[in-house]
């Protein structure tokens, strides 16, 4: 039996899911792979718990009172057998861990995009563990497979001359209801009761979140780019920043005339609008825009995402990934998938 040390930062919706699934999945892992994921270390922003035997159910549970203030540096530094960190933050302090782990000889399986989209300097270290050490599918269209089939391209000589898509659900779901003829105001809300948008629905209105999913597949293409270079669209003005989630929410109906107006401008002419990221060589757009409602963007029901490719090979028919792209069940199972990957990595290389 092959033995993993899991050790896991950030214990949110996905990483919940996670530990639920990995339950259900561990006993086929053993008999069909022959792994025995050992899940010992669990932690959030204010520390966490290790035990090298693997962690009780009772632990687990009852996280974080169970935590004991263990140090995650001093577990990575100490820990013996082959290690996957996992994280399911949404931090932006866990690149340094990564790079602890690397030169421990650990794995790395994160659904995090904040350690990809800092300076493209930091993009450049991480780099060079790709395919090797660390494990991203689920940065960009949670389980969808996209940074896969981009690798997919590059690694068979096909050339991408353009990823074009929605990448937000919660983006999604706000435009297709807007179509519908709901308000916009209460499409966020409805959207936020929902549990697609993020905590403070602004994270997703702002556009940062899409314009950090282009930039990984940018910089995935080989273009050298910041997150300033995106030229990205936000749905409210930015003097809105400094008001309470409660106030926003209460503040965004005075939008609800001005979309309204122009969903009927465009539905008269058969089009629609939605959010759309443009990645090619030469540019990376985030914005608003209008497209044909019988198009592959403009079909796009409720919250799923669309990752149209287009390329040497799949030009005048695109190559299209579409379904869910968010929530926390999906994005768990591709987290899940990663780890297996990883372990396939650790034993088979
Ligand atoms: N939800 C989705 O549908 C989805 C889809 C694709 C990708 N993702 C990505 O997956 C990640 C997790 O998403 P989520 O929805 O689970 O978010 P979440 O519910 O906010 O969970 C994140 C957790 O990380 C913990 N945390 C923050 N900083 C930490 C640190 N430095 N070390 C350890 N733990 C830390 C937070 O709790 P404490 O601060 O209390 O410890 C929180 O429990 C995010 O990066 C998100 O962008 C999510």
């Amino acid at each position: 039996m092959h033995k993993i040390n899991i050790i896991h930062l950030g214990i949110g919706n996905v990483g919940k899911e996670f530990i639920k699934e990995i339950g259900e999945v561990s006993p086929s892992w053993k008999r069909k792979y022959g792994i025995f994921l050992n899940y010992c270390g669990m932690f959030g922003s204010k520390g966490g718990v290790f035990d090298a035997e693997g962690l009780s159910e009772k632990k687990i549970k009852n996280f974080p009172k169970t935590s004991s203030g263990v140090d995650v540096k001093e577990v990575l530094e100490a820990i013996a057998d082959p290690f996957i960190l996992i994280d399911t933050t949404a931090s932006d302090k866990t690149l340094e861990l990564f790079m602890l782990t690397f030169s421990h000889g650990g794995y790395v399986v994160t659904s995090n995009k904040k350690p990809f989209t800092q300076s493209q300097e930091q993009f450049d270290q991480l780099e060079k563990y790709f395919g090797k050490k660390i494990f991203f599918e689920t940065t960009v269209g949670a389980a969808l497979p996209v940074i896969s089939t981009l690798n997919n391209f590059i690694d068979t000589g096909d050339s991408i001359s353009e990823i074009k898509g929605c990448f937000s659900g919660t983006l999604g779901y706000i435009f297709f209801h807007l179509e519908e003829g709901m308000l916009f105001s209460q499409a966020v809300k409805q959207a936020k009761e929902r549990g697609f948008t993020e905590p403070d629905p602004r994270d997703d209105l702002s556009g940062m979140d899409v314009a950090r999913k282009a930039l990984i597949l940018a910089r995935l293409l080989g273009k050298r780019i910041e997150i300033e270079d995106i030229k990205t669209e936000s749905l409210y003005p930015q003097n809105m920043d400094g008001l309470t989630v409660d106030k926003f929410m209460e503040t965004i109906r005075r939008f609800d005339n001005e979309y309204k107006k122009k969903i009927c401008k465009v539905g008269a002419r058969s089009r629609t609008l939605r959010y759309v990221a443009s990645v090619t060589a030469s540019s990376c757009t985030v914005g608003v825009e209008e497209v044909e409602k019988n198009g592959d963007l403009g079909n796009l029901k409720g919250p799923d995402n669309i990752i149209v490719f287009k390329t040497k090979r799949y030009d005048k028919n695109p190559l299209v990934v579409r379904g869910p792209g968010a929530g926390a069940s999906v994005t768990a199972e591709g987290v899940l998938a990663d780890v297996l990957e990883a372990a396939k990595f650790i034993y088979h290389s």
